[in-house]
């Protein structure tokens, strides 16, 4: 039977139906999804029973897996290479001021991930083991829609200018300053162009997070002014799709067109147990040209 999909908006969010993700996918659907993937940045696949494995073989599909620098820079223990769990590997949910805790709250910002590191992130992959009955969801911006809506005079400026994305710019934003000597150096700033036009779909797009700090040629003040005004433009209504998540949902999507973000939930009440693989840019040829200092991390 072949996959179906089923549009959640007309070029940016869509369901896949009928595809058993635990299993090895056959050359013809696994195009089928790549190029549902090519039309949609965001894919969601309902009632999906994976194993950790079976999740990461999925995401290996789309390229090098991320290797997560939690457990290597903070020592703490994960269940899986990256998750967004609001609680420990014993399964206890966090305590309100724990770092891991505050930390994540990056991720209620608007962001793309991994456009800190070198090469920065391609494909994200969210899979739910556990959801909140009340809030929690996962919002997704299109920017792709957004920088074809920009206004031409814009657009002609925005092109060729460079940003600095470092985990260390959203966090501050959140009040987050403290750093150990490791996180710094892991966090240190890559460059990525604010416009590029990506290959697949031949579309051009934004590239934009609370990961940004600096754009060269700009002050500081001018940089965040555009940065802001950049994310208030791409997180209109019409550019949205919101997930509302239920339990066996995967969720995947492109971080090179899109911004995500989650909503808020009492975290200390419920546990969301969500895990996530990320996959490198493949593609990424700023990235290639760098040093390793951004190693990988999480968000
Ligand atoms: C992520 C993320 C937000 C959420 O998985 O990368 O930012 O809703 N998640 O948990
Ligand atoms: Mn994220």
């Amino acid at each position: 039977m072949p996959i179906s999909i089923f549009p959640f908006t007309p070029s940016f969010a869509a369901e896949v139906g009928d595809i058993d993700l635990s299993r090895p996918l056959d050359a013809g659907t696994l195009q089928a999804v790549r190029e549902a993937f090519t039309t949609y940045a965001v894919l969601a696949f309902p009632a999906q029973t994976l194993t950790t494995e079976q999740h990461l073989a999925f995401a290996a599909h789309f390229g090098p897996l991320e290797v997560t620098v939690q457990r290597a820079l903070r020592n703490e223990k994960l269940r899986v290479r990256e998750e967004i769990a609001n609680m420990d590997a014993e399964g206890k949910l966090w305590k309100k001021d724990t770092r891991i805790r505050l930390f994540q709250m990056g991720n209620r910002l608007w962001h793309t991930d991994s456009s800190f590191k070198a090469p920065s992130g391609y494909a994200s992959l969210l899979y739910a083991r556990s959801v909140a009955p009340i809030g929690g969801h996962t919002e997704f911006a299109d920017l792709r829609a957004a920088c074809e809506a920009l206004p031409a005079a814009l657009k002609a400026r925005l092109w060729g200018l460079i940003a600095e994305h470092s985990l260390i710019y959203s966090r501050r934003k959140l009040g987050f300053t403290t750093f150990t000597p490791e996180e710094k150096v892991a966090f240190a700033p890559v460059h990525r162009p604010l416009l590029r036009r990506l290959a697949e779909s031949d579309r051009e797009t934004l590239y934009i997070a609370s990961h940004i700090g600096r754009i060269r040629g700009l002050t500081d003040e001018e940089a965040q002014t555009l940065v802001k005004e950049l994310i208030a433009h791409a997180t209109q209504r019409q550019f949205l799709y919101t997930h509302r998540w239920r339990v066996g949902d995967l969720v995947m999507w492109d971080n090179r067109c899109t911004m995500h973000r989650g909503t808020e939930y009492e975290d200390t009440r419920w546990p969301r147990d969500l895990q996530r693989a990320t996959t490198s840019d493949r593609s990424d040829a700023f990235g290639a040209a760098e040093p390793a200092s951004a190693l990988a991390a999480d968000y």
